[in-house]
């Protein structure tokens, strides 16, 4: 029994189940659409709305560091990430790694957890996205009740209503999605560029000073609400300064999320070995660098004191008088929201498609549709349940599950890269974490650290939702998965 709980799935196994068969997905995708998927998961909610929190809570305009210190801590996993997506290119990401390293189990738990990425987090983007469209509408005198829209809604139909919308696009196939994607990460890049070059004529040397400002302990932050690293070692949470910086970053780490989403796509992909290792690192070095300027160009527009914390962006250009571009922000961020919803929504169906057609989950749900080639089941599953989660659960409480969640899988990725290196030496890898186990090492413990700055409450409901995971393993999974039936790599599918 223990041992069964760490068979593993050998890489050969994994990709012969990607080649073949009526599980078999199309490769379509390109390094650009896969930077672009990249760029449209990405920016989103972290740098339209996160910016104006931590400037003005916790880094001040030392903030631009923050997104620095949190791009380096993402670089680091993107590397572990870009190595594996190469060598084992299959839909799944950090689930279809862990089963090919440290066991049916673990991986089990990553696929479990990997929920909380994308599932979850696309249910907290779109009932934002319905926050900025409800006051979207208001600009045409529009208005919508709140009961029906935004934070406090008791059901929130636009929030439920996009997620549809998006599952019908993600059924429809992927180029189609890909396609959608572009349009609208056009869309939200003219917007950022406009907010970076518009911007400059607005900036105040004055509001730089001081860039970090002095630092002072945060009072009142106890019991569950205090992260997990005070309670457990007395290190009390710090406003500014040096500590400020790092604070700031686990905080914005929420805007890098999904970079990794890229990985899941690796069946799609033309040329996978090649391709994936550039989508992920491409899209998010263009991220680091636009979040770095645009933090730059909002803190030195407006004083970090007076930034706003719900649209810091739009805010910025209204407290200098243009309205406009604040109104343009607001279009930009929607589209920006919606396909961040979209691609999240894309990567939890192919990893749970990885996980059905393992029979750890309902194999039929992994059926591929005959004319649109995409699991269309599963995608309507997650659709139908992400827009139930967005319409009904109040969820800016339950948004740093989305980092947990994240992070959680960052480590064992890390930790998995040179597992495969010792047990697997002889696989061809087209692209190779440099300095490893320094590299990967570094990963978990920058992970881990920005997990310990999260709140009690986050860990509590994290461990209760990986031993309900665990639970449903062991009804379920264990019994029926396919490795334990067919041990050996299957001939056909
Ligand atoms: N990185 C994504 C965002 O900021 C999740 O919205």
């Amino acid at each position: 029994m223990w041992m069964s709980l760490f068979r593993t799935k050998s890489v050969e196994q994994s990709i012969q189940d990607a080649e073949g068969g009526e599980h078999r997905l199309t490769r379509s995708l390109s390094a650009l659409d896969l930077t672009v998927f990249g760029i449209g998961v990405i920016v989103g909610t972290g740098i339209f709305v996160l910016t104006g929190v931590a400037a003005k809570n916790t880094a001040g305009p030392a903030v631009a560091i923050s997104f620095a210190v949190a791009g380096v801590v993402c670089a680091l996993a993107a590397l572990c990430y870009a190595e594996f997506a190469a060598t084992v290119p299959v839909a799944g990401s950090a689930y279809t790694f862990a089963y090919a390293t440290i066991g049916e189990f673990p991986a089990w738990i990553i696929g479990w957890d990997l929920m909380l990425e994308m599932a979850l987090g696309a249910a907290v983007v779109a009932s934002g996205w319905s926050g900025y469209f409800a006051s979207l509408l208001k600009n045409f005198g529009v208005y919508l009740p709140e009961s029906l829209a935004g934070d406090q809604a008791v059901f929130n139909v636009p929030a439920a209503v996009i997620v549809l919308v998006l599952t019908g696009v993600l059924v429809a196939g992927i180029k189609l999605s890909a396609r959608f994607n572009a349009v609208m990460v056009a869309i939200k890049m003219i917007v950022v560029l406009l907010v970076i070059v518009a911007g400059l004529f607005f900036i105040r040397s004055a509001n730089y000073t001081p860039f970090v400002p002095p630092s002072h302990v945060i009072e009142g932050r106890g019991g569950l609400q205090a992260p997990l690293i005070q309670t457990l070692f007395g290190v009390p949470p710090v406003a500014y300064g040096v500590f400020g910086i790092f604070a700031g970053a686990a905080l914005v780490f929420f805007a890098y999320i999904g970079f990794d989403v890229v990985a899941t796509a690796a069946e799609e992909t033309r040329n996978p070995q090649r391709d994936l290792p550039i989508g992920i690192i491409a899209s998010l070095v263009v991220c680091t660098v636009l979040y770095v300027v645009v933090s730059l160009v909002v803190v030195g527009m407006q004083h970090y004191s007076s930034l706003s914390v719900s649209a810091p962006l739009a805010d910025a250009f209204r407290s200098v008088g243009e309205s406009w571009i604040a109104t343009l922000i607001s279009v930009g961020a929607i589209a920006g929201l919606t396909t961040v919803v979209m691609v999240l929504m894309l990567g939890q169906s192919r990893v749970l498609f990885a996980m059905c057609r393992d029979n750890l989950l309902p194999r039929s749900l992994a059926a591929v549709h005959p004319t649109y080639r995409t699991p269309y089941r599963i995608t309507v599953v997650i659709g139908v349940a992400t827009a139930l989660l967005a319409a009904f659960i109040p969820l800016s409480a339950i948004a740093e599950l989305v980092n947990i969640g994240t992070l959680f899988a960052f480590v064992v990725v890390a930790i998995a890269v040179p597992i495969l290196r010792r047990t697997r030496p002889d696989l061809h890898r087209s692209f190779r974490t440099p300095f490893v186990p320094v590299v990967p090492a570094l990963s978990v413990l920058a992970s881990v650290y920005l997990m310990l700055n999260l709140p009690v409450e986050t860990w509590i409901r994290f461990l209760v939702w990986m031993i309900v995971g665990a639970g449903v393993y062991f009804m379920y999974g264990h019994r029926r998965s396919r490795v334990a039936a067919e041990p050996e790599p299957l001939l056909e599918v």
